[in-house]
């Protein structure tokens, strides 16, 4: 099937690693011209401009180079992210914790939209990761969890007020990266008793919110976690 990439122009945050590394190659393999941009430097067959999204002139700057990099730009996709405190209980978790994560994964985004939109082609399309921390929690990463649920909501509000680019995110449960073998650690991945996604799934996820099969779908959060949010408390 077409998935509608051939020249498109992709700007991908969060790029030079994990899901955001993987929806680079993604599009890339859809015939797509993509830039990413991070933070840091990723591996070099992606074309990479450095930035950090919380810095605003630097990010506006970074996408000016991305855009004329592109000759444009008809899709953005929003990785760049943080995890924060992981298993830390609320009364130890202090305010410069909650300020970087919210900083990153919800100012960042935020920031994004803000200084892309301006150049998003009619029809276009920005797809943010959020996660299915946004819907359901474990305890100890109360800053992530309120940093995904903000960028649910923040796609509903840009999807009403940007007229010309749909707007929605991604809710994955925990996927193979960086991210998640830093925080949970190579033994729970390698032998994880709950499902894992692998980063190719998740960018399938994102190429088919930003394409043209998605048309009619804006505002809106993809929660793909197995089912397991779906499930009743009653034990039948
Ligand atoms: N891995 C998971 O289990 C999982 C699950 C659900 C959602 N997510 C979300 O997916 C996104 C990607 O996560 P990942 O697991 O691929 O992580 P990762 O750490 O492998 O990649 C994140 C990338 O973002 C970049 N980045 C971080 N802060 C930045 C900043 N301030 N400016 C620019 N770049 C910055 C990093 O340099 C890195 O390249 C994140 O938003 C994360 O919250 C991850």
């Amino acid at each position: 099937m077409d998935l509608g990439f051939t020249d498109r122009k992709v700007l991908v945050t969060g790029g030079a690693s994990g899901i955001g590394l993987a929806c680079a190659r993604a599009f890339r393999a859809e015939g797509a011209r993509v830039v990413a941009l991070d933070r840091a430097r990723g591996p070099a067959d992606v074309d990479t401009v450095l930035a950090d999204v919380t810095d605003e002139p630097g990010l506006a700057e970074a996408v000016t180079t991305a855009v004329r990099r592109l000759g444009g730009l008809d899709v953005v996709v929003g990785c760049a992210g943080i995890s924060g405190p992981v298993g830390t209980p609320l009364v130890d978790t202090s305010a410069a914790d909650l300020a970087a994560v919210l900083a990153v994964n919800v100012t960042g985004q935020l920031l994004l939209a803000k200084h892309t939109y301006p150049h998003l082609a009619t029809g276009g399309a920005i797809v943010f990761l959020a996660s299915d921390s946004a819907f359901v929690a474990t305890p100890g990463m109360a800053p992530y969890c309120a940093s995904k649920g903000a960028v649910v909501a923040l796609t509903r509000a840009l999807a009403v007020e940007l007229d010309r680019v749909r707007v929605n995110c991604v809710c994955p449960s925990v996927v193979d990266t960086p991210m998640a073998r830093a925080d949970l650690g190579d033994e729970a991945i390698d032998h994880a008793d709950f499902p894992v996604q692998r980063v190719e799934d998740v960018a399938r996820q994102v190429l088919f919110l930003a394409g043209p099969h998605a048309r009619p779908v804006n505002g809106q959060a993809l929660l793909s976690d197995f089912g397991f949010s779906a499930r009743s408390s009653f034990p039948a």
